[in-house]
């Protein structure tokens, strides 16, 4: 018997891992693919508590939290690891009709968003991004979870550990798991596709993120530029459509001109773990198991939160 069996090994549930490991709990990661592999990997990383949330919902109370805890979680992250991680505070430039962007400022100021009101919509000062595949090459260096990839997990008997987490992201409600011989209901959760398309540009050419609606763009230190994303309810079907990634690219490009005429080094697609009512991140009531999962658009902005609140309460 490991002390703590984590379903699922991308950015969350590595998250964890690392958290309990510092408290010295040993863990095993089992993922039904490679580490990371899925939407972790995929995500563009923008870290946009303001360009996300203009209502008052769980929400943008966790991402606020989320965002402050941000600087100190990568930097403790890459301290024990020794991985360089990419992470900037450009501010993001968010294009909305200006009484759109008055309401927004009023509401997101009252919540500690830095926000501030510009000819062309909003600014916001504390908006940023952050490089996935630089945090999970951290993570899965520091994490010591014994990781089992490719290993499916079909039925887990919760009794058999110390603790369970479920992190398998928009995978989560598919395994079965048992506490004591009784199921244990899992909060339903299903995959929303999203496109992304990826250009090598001059690195600096970008500034802060931009932004309208869900169409956004941002460059990360090597240059590489990402514009995103659609929603797709598509099931898990992973085709990756040049025609949209076209569309993606003209959205893109109202934004930032200089994509007008630029070709996609890379077209891309991942799955958002949607819940309605994510994201979950609790103990299920009665049981040893975890819930880390429905993040939906922002699960690597609340990967530090999220770790941090499931870890804690689990060492306890
Ligand atoms: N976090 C942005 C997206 O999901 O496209």
């Amino acid at each position: 018997m490991t002390d703590v069996l984590i379903a699922g090994a991308g950015l969350i549930g590595a998250s964890i891992a690392w958290r309990l490991s510092q408290a010295g709990i040993r863990v095993t990661m089992c993922d039904a693919g490679s580490f990371g592999g899925e939407c972790s990997s995929a995500g563009a990383g923008m870290l946009s508590p303001g360009g996300e949330f203009d209502k008052p919902s769980v929400w943008i109370d966790l991402a606020v939290e989320g965002m402050r805890m941000y600087p100190a979680f990568v930097d403790e992250l890459a301290r024990e690891s020794g991985v360089a991680i990419d992470f900037q505070l450009t501010g993001c430039h968010h294009f909305v009709e200006p009484d759109v962007a008055r309401r927004r400022a009023e509401f997101q100021a009252s919540k500690g968003i830095r926000v501030e009101l510009t000819d062309r919509g909003l600014f916001y000062h504390d908006d940023g991004f952050v490089d996935p595949t630089d945090m999970l090459r951290a993570l899965r260096r520091v994490s010591r979870a014994e990781l089992r990839e490719n290993c499916a997990l079909t039925e887990i008997e919760a009794s058999d550990h110390r603790a369970v987490v479920i992190a398998a992201g928009a995978w989560s409600n598919r395994l079965r798991v048992k506490y004591r011989g009784t199921p244990v209901a899992l909060p339903e959760v299903k995959p929303v596709k999203g496109h992304l398309a990826g250009f090598q540009m001059q690195p600096g050419s970008l500034g802060p993120m931009l932004r309208r609606g869900h169409s956004y763009v941002l460059q990360r230190s090597n240059g590489f530029l990402i514009a995103g994303a659609t929603e797709e309810d598509a099931g898990f079907e992973r085709a990756v459509s040049e025609s949209t990634c076209a569309e993606i690219q003209r959205h893109a490009a109202e934004l930032f001109p200089a994509l007008e005429k630029a070709t996609p080094c890379r077209r891309w697609i991942g799955f958002r773990p949607f819940s309605p009512d994510g994201p979950h991140i609790r103990q299920v009531e009665g049981t040893n198991v975890w819930l880390a999962y429905g993040h939906f658009r922002n699960g690597i902005l609340l990967a530090p939160l999220t770790s941090h609140r499931v870890a804690r309460e689990i060492a306890r």
